[in-house]
């Protein structure tokens, strides 16, 4: 079973980016889980932290981002049709609908598994500037089969869930950083995703802010499992931890908060030579550390928990990585490799795949 993340909230700037790469290493490179990013906001940050800007150029040039998985939607039938799944990651094909394989960017990320340097599980379907643009033509392209404005943006949600929601038992998690501002590509991740994490800034603003967005998560579905986190909280803040006081009375939050670290912001960057944990996120890795095992509370207390035995290996995971914190790369991938693989995917390579799986 794979679990479907959403990190959303409709302010800009509040950390989902931030907590998104951080959920992303913490799941896949201390808790071993098979990880799945999804970018789907058209500013691409988390593509270009995830791949590097080389590789992330080169799955435009080769059309293999969101925006051009959508245009895939498009001449579906409702039903979806054409054999669906994620066969390049191994797994089996679910459900119908496109198949999204090969808009899958395998093992991305600058982090190895310490001790080892073993590569963890973690992929990534990268945005694309374009992204606003080929969700507007697609309300377009749709617009014929609904009656009103408002039928169109949810079949095109619906749509959006489907695909996303065919990727399920391709992994065990799949992460889908959402915009600010909140499209309807964004929606069809809420509507697909069994967990919505809303970091916020807790600053006057944000109990409005976040109020307003679970609101309309609950209209959506009024069972849908929510937690909000606490973003860039300065130690001894009173002012702030009195907003966070608020708004965890009123809506369940994660049980923890992040810090304002520099560590944390300094991590936004790729290396194209893969470190530890500790090299990328220096003391912001006991964060990831934290948020790890706080979502992994979350999952507990939903319905099929997962094994708990992880547990113990995350904290060894982190404190090794200290001592082990040599700076190596795995595996070293030049980009014309990378290309010739692209390349590979191209026409016949394309279907070749299918045939394989
Ligand atoms: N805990 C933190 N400590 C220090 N800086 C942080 C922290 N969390 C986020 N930041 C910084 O805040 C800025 C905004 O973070 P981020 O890009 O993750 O937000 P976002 O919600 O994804 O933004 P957008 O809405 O534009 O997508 C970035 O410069 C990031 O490095
Ligand atoms: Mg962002």
């Amino acid at each position: 079973m794979t679990r479907f993340i959403a990190i959303s909230n409709r302010r800009g700037g509040v950390g989902k980016t931030t907590t998104t790469m951080m959920l992303a290493y913490g799941l896949s490179v201390l808790g071993f889980q098979r990880t799945l990013v999804i970018d789907l906001d058209a500013q691409s940050s988390t593509s270009i932290t995830m791949m590097g800007h080389e590789r992330w150029r080169l799955a435009r040039r080769h059309a293999r981002t969101v925006g051009d998985l959508l245009v895939e939607i498009h001449g579906e039938s409702e039903e979806g049709g054409r054999g669906a799944g994620a066969g390049r990651t191994g797994a089996g094909r679910q459900g119908t609908g496109p198949d999204i394989s090969p808009y899958i960017a395998n093992h991305v990320g600058d982090v190895h598994i310490t001790p080892g340097n073993r590569r963890p599980d973690l992929h990534a379907i990268p945005s694309s500037f374009d992204l606003d643009a080929r969700e507007r033509e697609m309300l377009i392209l749709g617009a014929h089969a609904a009656p009103t404005i408002d039928g169109a943006f949810a079949r095109l949600q619906e749509r959006v869930a489907r695909l996303l929601r065919s990727l399920d038992g391709a992994f065990d998690i799949v992460l889908m950083d959402c915009p600010p501002g909140l499209s309807n590509v964004a929606w069809g991740a809420l509507r697909a995703a069994d967990h919505v994490l809303v970091p916020y800034i807790p600053d006057p603003t944000a109990e409005d802010n976040v109020g307003w967005f679970i609101e309309q998560l609950r209209a959506i579905d009024p069972a849908k499992s929510v937690r909000v986190l606490a973003n860039r909280v300065r130690s001894n803040n009173s002012f702030q931890m009195g907003i966070k006081g608020a708004i965890e009375d009123l809506y369940p939050g994660l049980g923890m908060h992040l810090p304002m670290r520099a560590a944390i912001a300094g991590a936004l960057d790729f290396r194209t030579n893969t470190q530890s944990l500790r090299g990328k996120f220096g003391d912001g890795a006991e964060e990831v550390d934290n948020l790890l095992r706080a979502m992994l509370r979350w999952f507990e207390s939903a319905r099929d928990a997962p094994e708990p035995a992880y547990l113990d290996e995350v904290g060894a995971d982190v404190s090794d990585a200290g001592a082990c914190g040599r700076e190596e790369a795995w595996e070293e991938v030049s980009l014309a490799e990378l290309a010739a693989e692209e390349e590979a995917l191209d026409a016949s390579g394309r279907a070749a795949l299918r045939e394989e799986d």
